[in-house]
């Protein structure tokens, strides 16, 4: 396959219209498909339905290399290479949901011109049953490939132009050889391996990221119990090279589509192949818990929340996206209702989803908006806005004092200088 060949991607959410545009930014004609009517028509009138940094003019550029469609037909027609990118979410056991990922394995045909090639997150071993799955049904001829995907939202078009590495798992026959070729423009270190290999280097990457959130989380709550600043004691670790300082930011929690999902998922896949995952029962127990901590600070310096009001600054799971799945601020503003608070809040980019999902939130369209005689605010989300907030006009609004800052974003001196109270996560030494 020339790596002009056009190219199929079927799921047009995050991942697969990220994937179709850099594609086609790479010069390869791609043909998107999605079950959502809506979202493939938007696409067509030149639409985006997500926010992520550059995506709208990569697309646009692209457009004559770009089709969108709700059949698979002619995706089938001028691809061989059938990207998957479809939803899995968790189910209530925790384990991934595959239904969308089996409704397009079963719309493929007999084949032995096509290859399934998969950007889903999927548990081990996914990619061997699907394979037995299209040769129990007389379909042997279809290729797979596992070809997870790294990218993170807020900088996904930069991650895909970019990738830290490809990881394509196969059989080592044409389908594998296609998707190596595909990406070679890239020039990113290659891992070529076995399907299951891929699928679990995936899971365990996130797994792994997951851990040291969690792990610098703990290590910030110890700091509120012994007096030390934890930002000072991220970089004093993160400059050990064996160490990084990547994933050492303390904060309320991670939330996303990917973190959580995928930590669960390899927990319930370990403990369904008769493992006890130890190490991440307790990483999954840590977020939950931090992103319940804010609440015992608001209530340290207000008491009992009843009656008061919080501003939330930011909902969406984290800055540079309108993505709401898994967010902190879900649970948050649900503790706060739950123990009387009335909330009010304000995300530059996120509030349309959001409002299907927080019910009794006050929205406001701006910062301030939602901080009018609130007795406390929560900084939830890093949106670079919060960093050139006016403290003095924010303590000229407010009806109280208190700033809880639960991404440690803001200047600590200058919410103080303005006559606030400042809380952070692991800084009760901090001076600055
Ligand atoms: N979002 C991320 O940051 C990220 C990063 C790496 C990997 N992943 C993984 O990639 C996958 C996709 O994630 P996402 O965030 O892009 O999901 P998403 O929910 O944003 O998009 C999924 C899309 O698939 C479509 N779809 C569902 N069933 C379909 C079908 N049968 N045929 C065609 N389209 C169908 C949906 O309509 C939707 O547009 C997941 O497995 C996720 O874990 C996500």
């Amino acid at each position: 396959m020339d790596e002009h060949e056009p190219i199929a991607v079927i799921g047009t959410g995050y991942v697969g219209l990220v994937t179709a545009a850099g594609f086609a930014q790479l010069g390869t004609e791609v043909w998107c498909v999605d079950v959502d009517t809506d979202k493939i028509e938007r696409l067509r009138r030149g639409e985006i339905p997500i926010y992520e940094p550059g995506l709208e003019e990569c697309v646009a550029r692209n457009r004559e290399r770009l089709h969108f469609c709700t059949e698979l037909a002619p995706a089938l027609e001028h691809a061989r290479l059938l990207f998957v990118a479809v939803g899995t979410p968790p189910t209530y056991s925790g384990d991934a949901d595959l239904s969308a990922v089996h409704a397009v394995v079963g719309a493929m045909p007999s084949s032995e011109r096509h290859a399934l090639v998969m950007k889903s997150t999927v548990p081990v071993g996914t990619g061997n049953s699907i394979k037995r799955a299209l040769s129990e049904r007389g379909k042997n001829g279809f290729a797979y490939v596992s070809c997870p995907e790294f990218l993170k939202e807020g900088s996904a078009l930069e991650d895909f132009m970019a990738p830290d590495r490809v990881v394509v798992g196969d059989d080592g026959d044409w389908a594998g050889d296609a998707a190596v070729a595909l990406y070679a423009p890239l020039k990113a270190p290659l891992v070529r391996t076995d399907i299951a290999s891929a699928e679990m280097i995936k899971l365990a990457a996130n797994a792994f990221l997951a851990t040291k959130i969690s792990f610098i989380n703990e290590i910030a709550n110890v700091c509120e119990e012994t007096g030390a600043d934890v930002l000072e004691v991220a970089r004093g670790m993160g400059l050990d090279h064996r160490i990084g300082t990547h994933f050492l930011r303390p904060g309320i929690g991670f939330g996303g589509s990917c973190f959580p999902k995928d930590v669960s998922a390899l927990k319930q896949l370990a403990g369904n192949s008769g493992y006890h995952f130890q190490l991440l029962t307790a990483v999954i127990e840590v977020n939950e818990l931090q992103k319940r901590r804010v609440v015992g600070k608001l209530q340290k310096h207000l008491g009992s929340l009843v009656g008061r009001k919080v501003a939330l600054l930011g909902l969406a799971f984290k800055a540079n996206t309108d993505d709401m799945r898994e967010a902190s601020s879900l649970v948050l503003a649900a503790r706060l209702h739950a123990d009387g608070a009335a909330v009010s809040a304000y995300d530059p980019v996120a509030e349309e989803q959001a409002r299907e999902l927080l019910v009794g939130v006050q929205f406001a369209d701006s910062a301030l908006g939602a901080l009018d005689r609130a007795d406390a605010c929560v900084l939830v989300t890093e949106w670079p806005e919060f960093g050139q907030l006016d403290w003095r006009e924010v303590r000229a609004r407010m009806a109280g004092r208190l700033v809880v800052d639960g991404r440690n974003f803001i200047s600590p001196r200058d919410v103080q200088a303005a006559g606030l109270t400042y809380e952070g996560i692991g800084r009760v030494a901090c001076k600055r």
